[in-house]
């Protein structure tokens, strides 16, 4: 089970990553040419925020079988070493924070009137969600 999470998550992050990228490119590039935002721009926005939905939940359920999540925060001594703080701590709470952040882009947006306003909507708030996502994957542990 946790193997096989924990391959499930490291895999999926490519494509979380790899959605918010495109729909923030995609969003920069409608809002920049002047266009109506369309359903199809909801529906691509929606992707990324899927994936990003599906990565939270195996990541929630990783935290509670990996030895590197809730049990080592528990266990004690994992405020002493910054990679134990990482998984146990920063990397989990940072990513809660910046999927509610691009929940907030994709919601906005379908309640804004005007097109540009929708699509700013989308990519500012889905590059803050990036950004702190980025700043706190384990790098080493992942691509190392
Ligand atoms: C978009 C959000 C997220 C991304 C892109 C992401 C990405 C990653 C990556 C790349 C790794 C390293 C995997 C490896 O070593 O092969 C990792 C590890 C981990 N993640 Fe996430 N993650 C996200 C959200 C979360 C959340 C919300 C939680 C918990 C609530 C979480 C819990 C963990 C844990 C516990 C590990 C260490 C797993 C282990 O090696 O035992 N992640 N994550």
């Amino acid at each position: 089970m946790y193997i096989g999470l924990q391959h499930a998550h490291s895999g999926m992050a490519y494509l979380a990553l790899l959605g918010l990228v495109v729909v923030i490119f995609w969003a920069l590039f409608g809002s920049l040419s002047g266009r109506e935002f369309q359903e199809k721009d909801r529906k691509i926005a929606m992707i990324a925020f899927i994936l990003s939905h599906i990565q939270l939940l195996l990541g929630l359920i990783l935290y509670f079988v990996s030895p590197l999540g809730f049990s080592l925060l528990t266990g004690g001594g994992a405020m002493a070493d910054a990679a134990s703080r990482l998984t146990a701590l920063e990397h989990p709470l940072i990513n809660i924070v910046a999927i509610a952040i691009i929940s907030v882009g994709y919601i906005r947006a379908k309640k804004l009137e005007q097109s540009r306003s929708k699509f700013r909507s989308i990519y500012m708030m889905y590059a803050v969600g990036l950004l702190l996502i980025l700043s706190r994957i384990p790098w080493s542990a992942w691509l190392g």
